[in-house]
């Protein structure tokens, strides 16, 4: 079978170094071996807050970001769900396949409203899974790389294409997550990598920032530098943060920097981070939001050309 990735992101901020290194550096890979689509989910971004906020100013700053790290527009279809509505569409049979219970049943789903701040849970927060799939399923997506916060959405896609199939004929395959293999980074602070938690170096930082953010991270009064992630997380995650900028083994480098203490380590991990990021920082300058602009309107066209030919399948087999 000719496999087709398909992931996005919901422009709510600038990519930071956990993306880069959870998802951002997999696409890079992954687009010289399959077709690929990169959604920005502008309409998800209304499902646990009311207002889409900085909405056009996210969307180009999440696409500098994209250049800048090498998703190449050449290879990949980059596009925005508000600009296909052939996805509300195919949303309207894919919530026929699926039960009330089994929307509420959804982890990821129960997390967010757990963490919301909005008064009311509102419609879209059960149904925005079940849009996912369309995201998923209009391009035939067999790949999806995301993060393990993302697989009952992925769950919930298979879902629908199975039941979709039995009910009309066969015409979506069942996807698959792909998960990254890289440790998973934490924040400056220990607590998740998060743009709104003060606590994430993000992809478009200057160098003073970078430093400022590391110099304010959480270590430990221990001289001796090792990387013990049970008991000492916030050094060991400093050491993978270095590590990851570096290519090398956090443990490694404890070694190097032995009985150094924290100082030490904070000046060769702002170093490290600094040094990574500079070509990334070059990129990301060199793009005009003019250009930006040309490639959505050309990956916003060719998306919705697969999603209309999708849709007119799905009405056939339907019978519409
Ligand atoms: N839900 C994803 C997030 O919050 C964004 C997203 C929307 C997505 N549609 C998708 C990811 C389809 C993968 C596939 O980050």
């Amino acid at each position: 079978m000719n496999d087709v990735v398909l992931t996005g992101d919901r422009p709510t901020g600038s990519l930071h170094l956990g993306h880069y290194f959870g998802s951002l550096a997999n696409r890079v890979t992954l687009q010289d071996k399959f077709p690929m689509y990169v959604l920005i989910a502008d309409y998800q971004v209304i499902t646990d807050r009311d207002l889409p906020g900085a909405i056009q100013r996210n969307i180009t700053e999440l696409l500098l970001d994209y250049l800048a790290v090498g998703i190449d527009p050449a290879k990949v279809t980059i596009f925005q769900h508000s600009a296909v509505p052939e996805l509300n569409q195919l949303l309207l049979p894919f919530l026929s396949l699926v039960s009330v219970s089994e929307l509420h049943r959804n982890p990821t789903v129960k997390d967010e409203i757990a963490h919301s701040s909005q008064r009311a849970v509102s419609g879209l927060m059960f149904t925005y899974p079940v849009h996912q799939a369309a995201d998923i399923l209009f391009c035939k997506g067999t790949l999806v790389p995301v993060g393990k916060d993302q697989l009952p959405h992925v769950e919930v896609t298979r879902l629908v294409a199975r039941r979709f199939n039995e009910r009309y004929g066969e015409v979506f395959p069942e996807p698959e997550a792909m998960m990254g293999e890289r440790p998973l980074l934490q924040g400056l602070d220990g607590g998740k990598m998060s743009k709104s938690r003060g606590n994430a170096i993000a992809l478009s930082a200057t160098e003073d920032e970078t430093a400022a953010l590391i110099r304010k991270a959480r270590t430990d009064s221990e001289r001796l530098i090792t990387f013990d992630e049970t008991r000492r997380p916030e050094v060991a995650n400093l050491l993978t943060l270095a590590g990851l900028c570096l290519g090398r083994s956090p443990q490694d480098i404890a070694e190097e920097i032995g009985d150094g203490g924290a100082s030490a380590l904070k000046r060769l991990a702002t170093e490290a981070v600094n040094e990574f990021l500079r070509p990334i920082r070059k990129r990301r300058a060199e793009h005009t939001e003019e250009e930006v602009r040309q490639i959505l309107t050309a990956g916003n066209a060719a998306a919705r050309e697969r999603a209309i030919m999708t849709l007119d399948e799905v009405r056939a087999a339907m019978g519409f």
